[in-house]
């Protein structure tokens, strides 16, 4: 037995009181021994929240669940991992566990997880604060890698704190080991890079409404100078051949069946396209820039027109990305100690006046137009807005007056302070802010594009296209950790019912590349792995793509992740279906999508630690027969298969796959 500690004592003091531990507690010379959580180096604890303690809560106070007390053990916080090496050595883990007494009376929820060589060996449901403690007796035997885990209630992390109270391990032999968690996988560009023949992107379809100011630019790449026509298109517009950007209005309602085409010094290409004219807009979900997720409160008019800029000479535009959209803070903010905020709120009849850091609304607007862009407005219903800025409150119809005036034509509407001046409860209380802002819009000359942003109150999805919303926030605002991002788009499971043409499901902005909400920005937080995960599943789960990170910052891994037309057709499909989930093996799912071509786009995702084997199988995906399964991230054929088809996927990571019939 000594022979064995010997080596380990020269590599971590934990690994002195763990052999000390096992003497205390050695059956004899040659029986099991136990050896308690605690004694190992905890350091190698990832969790979301604070720094995981020996023998303590998260807190620093002594460990207790539902009243009882505990000597030892490991206090921790959701989410949380702890990867211990067992080498097979040990024959049961045992712990009592729940969440810390620190937090009684508060809404903790969280499970406890313990997994054997990737396998779930045991978990608990959901557990609350005050809840008794829950007793885990794991045979581990021939495990090889453990993971203790804990996993917030999907409900967020707040007030997880939790403990493996009394938490030790069985061995036959040897000692366990903790071991950090593995390091993300590499930042590898899988989007092919465009060629330089021309190639036209962007979606099938295109609404408008008749008598409003009509911009669409044709998403294309390849070499230029590049020449566009377009055969049928509807009387009233007209293409300029040299940009693709086709302006006008139309005034008959109807559909029309238009061809476009490019063609540069090397090839020609073209695209059967149908603009819709009539009542409904975004017929696919937009994609476009917002300007909250890196400057929050320090946007200015020039930081949005760089971010206008790059957006066309980053090449974006060629893929179909379209609106820059201005959040919170181009209004004035009293409260505020920077005097760029200040100035007058409205003018005396009442028009909303920007603060001095947007001299000219109008000009900012024709600006992004003049790109082939568009441009988007934030404001809420409410007198002040989310952050203190001038909000809409009595003066509705004047607002969406004015943002048409200024050529706005995306306007994201808050929450925030509605609840402060006008009480109530119930659907038709929630609706009311939406359908009066809805109405005020509707007197507008502009299509202008409706966002509603109150994070999912109310089961908003159930009531939001019947009062004009074109997308709604199903979540909270989302940052760039795993557990955030995770959590808002996987919680969208059930949700599709209410997703279609004209009407979306928003699970919030992205996270990719550099964001910070404010003037310090940092690269995102999510790894490689999980800005996969995060564009693949908003992909499948049809929701508006609005970037959140400084647009003149973008690195080539960042723009590979938002310029893959594969996958971006998958948002962009025309049939408007969201993505379910079809499956679900302990920490691995697959989702699914119809598409308008009669294949599904499969999402094969890993939420769990360690890499895994991910099945979709045709029974889950309602297919039968052989099928050819394309890796769009790679845009590469993997093969025909008959039942199934199954990939290794990365932690965090996924594989997005489509799956059409052979023919
Ligand atoms: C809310 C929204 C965010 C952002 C801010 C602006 O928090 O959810 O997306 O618009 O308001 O203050």
């Amino acid at each position: 037995m000594h022979s064995y500690f010997m080596p380990k004592l020269k590599f971590h003091p934990a690994s002195l009181a763990a052999a000390f531990v096992v003497l205390v507690f050695s059956c004899g010379a040659f029986g099991d021994q136990t050896v308690l959580l605690s004694s190992l180096n905890l350091d190698n604890t990832r969790q979301d929240w604070g720094d995981p303690h020996a023998n303590k809560s998260v807190d620093g106070n002594p460990l207790s669940i539902g009243g009882r007390k505990f000597e030892n053990g490991l206090g921790t916080h959701a989410t949380s991992s702890l990867r211990i090496n067992l080498d097979g050595n040990a024959k049961e883990f045992s712990a009592w566990v729940g969440v810390d007494d620190e937090e009684l009376g508060k809404p903790s929820a969280i499970s406890f997880l313990v997994i054997g060589d990737g396998k779930n060996l045991w978990k608990t449901g959901i557990m609350r604060s005050g809840d008794p403690a829950e007793r885990a007796d794991v045979d581990v035997q021939g495990v090889k890698t453990l993971i203790l885990r804990v996993d917030n209630g999907g409900d967020g992390i707040d007030f997880d704190h939790a403990d493996w109270a009394d938490a030790s391990f069985e061995m036959i032999q040897g000692a366990p080991e903790t071991v950090p968690p593995p390091p993300p996988g590499p930042e590898v560009i899988l989007t092919p890079a465009p060629g330089p023949e021309p190639e036209i992107h962007g979606p099938k379809v295109y609404g408008c409404r008749p008598g409003n100011p009509f911009l669409y630019t044709i998403p294309a790449t390849g070499d230029r100078p590049m020449r566009f026509s377009a055969g049928g298109l509807p009387h009233g517009l007209k293409l300029d051949a040299k940009t693709g950007i086709i302006t006008g209005t139309v005034s008959t309602r109807g559909e029309y069946i238009v061809t476009f085409r490019a063609r540069n010094a090397i090839g020609s290409a073209r695209k059967d396209f149908k603009i819709i004219c009539g009542d409904q807009i975004a017929l696919t979900p937009p994609l476009g820039w917002n300007s909250w997720n890196c400057f929050a409160g320090a946007v200015t008019e020039d930081r949005i027109k760089a971010a206008a800029s790059a957006m066309v000479s980053s090449g974006l535009i060629n893929h179909g990305w379209t609106y820059i959209n201005v959040d919170d803070f181009w209004q004035v903010n009293p409260g505020s100690s920077d005097p760029t905020l200040h100035g007058p709120q409205r003018d005396a009849q009442g028009r909303i006046i920007p603060n001095p850091r947007f001299p000219d609304m109008e000009g900012m607007a024709a600006f992004i137009h003049s790109k082939g862009l568009k441009a988007g407005l934030y404001s809420s219903p409410g007198p002040w807005t989310c952050g203190g800025c001038v909000g809409s409150w009595r003066h509705e119809q004047q607002d969406a007056q004015q943002y048409a005036d200024w050529g706005f034509d995306y306007l994201k509407y808050d929450w925030c302070s509605y609840g402060d001046v006008v009480h109530g409860s119930g659907d038709a209380y929630l609706e009311k802010p939406y359908q009066v802002m809805r109405a005020a819009l509707d007197k507008a000359p502009r299509d202008i594009v409706f966002s509603f942003c109150q994070y999912g109150m109310g089961d908003v999805w159930k009531w939001g296209a019947k009062t004009g919303g074109n997308s709604w926030r199903t979540t909270g605002d989302i940052q760039d950790t795993w557990q955030s991002m995770s959590h808002n788009g996987f919680s969208q499971n059930g949700l599709a019912p209410y997703a279609g043409p004209g009407h979306w499901n928003d699970p919030d902005m992205l996270v990719v590349g550099d964001v910070g909400w404010g003037p310090n920005l940092h690269p995102t937080r999510l790894t490689p792995d999980e800005q996969y995960t995060h564009i693949s599943l908003w992909c499948l789960l049809s929701s508006p793509l609005l970037i959140g990170c400084d647009m003149t910052k973008l690195d080539a891994f960042t723009l590979s992740l938002l310029s893959n037309d594969e996958v971006l057709a998958v948002d962009q499909d025309s049939l408007g279906r969201e993505a379910s989930r079809v499956s679900q093996n302990g920490s691995v799912e697959v989702w699914s999508k119809d598409l308008d071509d009669g294949s599904k786009a499969v999402g094969l995702f890993n939420r769990g630690d360690d890499e895994a084997p991910v099945t979709a199988k045709w029974s889950d995906l309602g297919i039968s027969g052989r099928q050819t399964v394309r890796d769009l991230w790679r845009q590469k054929n993997l093969g025909q298969f008959d039942k199934e088809f199954t990939a290794t996927v990365p932690s965090h990571g996924v594989v997005l796959a489509k799956i059409s019939p052979v023919m």
